[in-house]
């Protein structure tokens, strides 16, 4: 393999505005496709604790009906109702979204014997959500991964069909379709800030 090819994939990746995608977007089978490809993650105890939920245009503007609701809370503040029904109208624009979560049984023998498999599981979630990141990115798919909270509904977990809503959290909302943007560069700290190396600690 060329590594070269990895390398520029995880530099390219970025997050893209969903307002800005078009109207077309890729097949469910595509996703499809890629979801059976990132599930190859690391996994400690190999629990397979994410769940996928690829929404079709109606199960969106249901999850974004249930969004401008909890961001416009209980109504009485008219910049919440109005930030409410803008992020309505945003998310239901939105050709793909694919919902990412993390089951972990938390009565189970294994999590009362090693309660950091809650932990585990959800870095094991988080694994495949990059890899989808990085595939969509191969694909020329954008996406953008969010955690707007709209899982605070107590709709939620009916409109999602969500296997197990007292065990199961959402880690992404993952918003995809095709876009043109070139979002800015991304600064990041120096390397030297956050890297320690044996050589500098032993000087
Ligand atoms: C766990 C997680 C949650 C995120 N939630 C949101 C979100 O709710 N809204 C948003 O605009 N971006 C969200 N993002 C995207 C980040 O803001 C984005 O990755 C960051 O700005 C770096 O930009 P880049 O992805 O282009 O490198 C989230 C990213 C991660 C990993």
């Amino acid at each position: 393999m060329d590594p070269h090819l990895l390398k520029n994939l995880i530099l390219r990746r970025r997050t893209r505005k969903p307002a800005l995608f078009e109207d077309s977007s890729p097949t469910q089978e595509t996703i499809r496709g890629l979801i059976e490809i990132a599930r190859h993650a690391p996994n400690h105890h190999r629990t397979e604790p994410a769940r996928f939920y690829l929404l079709d245009s109606r199960r969106i503007e249901q999850i974004a009906k249930l969004y401008g609701e909890v961001v416009a809370g209980d109504g009485s503040d008219p910049q919440l109702v109005e930030r409410g029904r803008k992020k309505s109208i945003e998310w239901a624009k939105v050709p793909g979204l694919l919902v990412v979560t993390c089951l972990t049984d938390r009565t189970s023998d294994l999590v009362r014997k090693k309660p950091a498999v809650i932990e585990e599981d959800y870095a094991t979630c988080c694994c495949i959500c990059q890899n989808l990141l990085l595939l969509f990115e191969a694909e020329g798919i954008a996406c953008k991964w969010s955690t707007g909270p709209v899982w605070e509904h107590p709709r939620f977990p009916d409109a999602l069909g969500m296997e197990n809503a007292t065990h199961e959290r959402v880690v992404a909302l993952l918003f995809y379709g095709y876009s043109q943007q070139t979002p800015p560069n991304r600064s990041m700290l120096p390397l030297d800030r956050v890297l320690r190396t044996n050589e500098e600690s032993a000087g």
